[in-house]
């Protein structure tokens, strides 16, 4: 079963907690929340107090996203705060052997993302680690921008690595994904599924939600 995973970066701020509720209503599996440190990507977006006022509000698990550098300093107070999945970026971290472990230790699924340049080859060993990889399909800072091909390949490998070391694996793909590319990801081996400007465009949450599952059928 394909999994949907909101990312509230593209959601009316002013009106956060009713749209999570909104997602929560229409069947999404996480709320994917993107941390950004204005260091490792060029833009900032929201952090722990965000995360902890949401927490009261809904029981799906939170998905978090962290684009930070030397995500490390911060991974108890996002445990604390209430992620349920952690993800750290490989190249914001030197010792992320390390990290992912430190991340298991309180309980928490622990997920490895990489950019569209870094060679899956590169997490092989790790892949019986972790319990998730997020494919970035974007070059990760903002939302709304188009899906980057070569990716689909990455997704693959992916998923043959699954396939060999670590069945239960999830496997995350995130940026730019819409009606048009998800049935694509999907057949690549995707079994999660970020999306941002396609669920929050136009405010019409339901149907949004609706389209990108009904494409799956
Ligand atoms: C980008 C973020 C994504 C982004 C996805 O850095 O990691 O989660 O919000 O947004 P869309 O689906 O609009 O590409
Ligand atoms: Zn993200």
């Amino acid at each position: 079963m394909v999994k949907i995973a909101p990312s509230i970066l593209s959601a009316d701020f002013s009106q956060l907690g009713k749209n999570i509720k909104l997602i929560e209503k229409f069947g999404a599996d996480f709320v994917h929340i993107d941390v950004m440190d204005g260091m490792f990507v060029p833009n900032i977006s929201l952090g722990i107090p965000v995360i902890k006022s949401i927490r009261k509000i809904t029981k799906l698990p939170f998905d978090v996203h962290l684009m930070i550098e030397k995500p490390d300093r911060y991974i108890k107070d996002f445990v604390d705060a209430g992620a349920d999945i952690i993800t750290v970026h490989y190249e914001a971290d030197r010792h992320i052997d390390r990290t992912i472990n430190y991340i298991k230790s309180f309980g928490k699924k622990a997920a490895i993302a990489i950019n569209p340049g870094t060679p899956v080859c590169i997490i092989e060993e790790l892949i019986c680690e972790i319990d998730m990889v997020l494919i970035m399909t974007v070059n990760p800072g903002f939302g709304g921008q188009k899906y980057i091909n070569y990716c689909s390949n990455k997704i693959k490998y992916v998923k043959q690595l699954a396939d060999k070391y670590n069945p239960d694996l999830l496997i995350e793909v995130d940026g730019g994904i819409n009606d048009n590319i998800i049935r694509n990801v999907v057949d690549c081996g995707a079994n999660v599924i970020v999306a941002g400007s396609a669920i929050f465009k136009n405010g019409d949450i339901e149907q949004n939600i609706n389209r990108l599952r009904n494409t799956l059928i």
